[in-house]
């Protein structure tokens, strides 16, 4: 079976990881109460995480336009192939509104992002007590798009992995075979 290239395996586990972590942070941080230097610490690490991964959409977006995916097994069924596709478009949106909508919703805060500490990311807008609710119920609302897409997305592979035993998952393994990359 045809696998995906090593960037594009290796970029589709980073983002995952990294979205994972991040929406749990994001959970995480916004049930704490009052403000701690604890929950500050945590903002601040949820963006970091949030911007990285936007980072790694923005790599994955290139290779993905620049390298095709390998086909889908013949004989897999036509609605199966365009439900496969749309997910994956949805996907790739959502892996850059997010972290888009959650810089924004800052910005509109009032509260500049610099990247680990170190590097000031650019201010497109300042303060914004109109647009700030209004970004605030977007990202949320874009995170739990994204939280119940991915878990589709994960029902999907697990049902090819156990339940029709193709092998579909093998293609993003990160442990398969690199002779045969597509
Ligand atoms: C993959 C990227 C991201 C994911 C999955 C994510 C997920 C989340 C989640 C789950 C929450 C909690 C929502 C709630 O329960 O109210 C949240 C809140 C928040 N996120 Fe993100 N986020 C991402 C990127 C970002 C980025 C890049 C920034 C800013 C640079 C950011 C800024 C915020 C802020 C400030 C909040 C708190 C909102 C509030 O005060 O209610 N997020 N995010």
């Amino acid at each position: 079976m045809p696998r995906y290239s090593l960037p594009a395996i290796v970029l589709h586990w980073l983002i995952a990881l990294f979205i994972i972590g991040t929406f749990i942070l994001g959970l995480v941080m916004t049930d704490i109460p009052g403000l701690s230097p604890t929950k500050l610490r945590y903002f601040s690490w949820h963006k970091w995480l949030g911007v990285t991964v936007l980072g790694l959409a923005a790599l994955r977006l290139l290779w993905r336009l620049a390298k095709r995916p390998p086909p889908l097994p013949a004989g897999t069924p036509g609605w199966q192939q365009q439900a496969a596709h749309w997910m994956h478009i949805l996907l790739y949106v959502l892996i850059v509104a997010v972290p888009v909508s959650g810089y924004a919703f800052t910005l509109a805060a009032g509260v500049p992002v610099v990247y680990f500490g170190v590097l000031p990311l650019p201010v497109f807008f300042g303060p914004d007590p109109v647009l700030k609710p209004v970004l605030r119920e977007v990202h949320y609302w874009l995170d739990m798009s994204l939280a119940a897409l991915v878990l589709l997305h994960v029902a999907a592979a697990l049902k090819h992995q156990f339940i029709d035993r193709d092998g579909l998952l093998a293609r993003m393994s990160p442990f398969g075979s690199t002779k045969e990359k597509a």
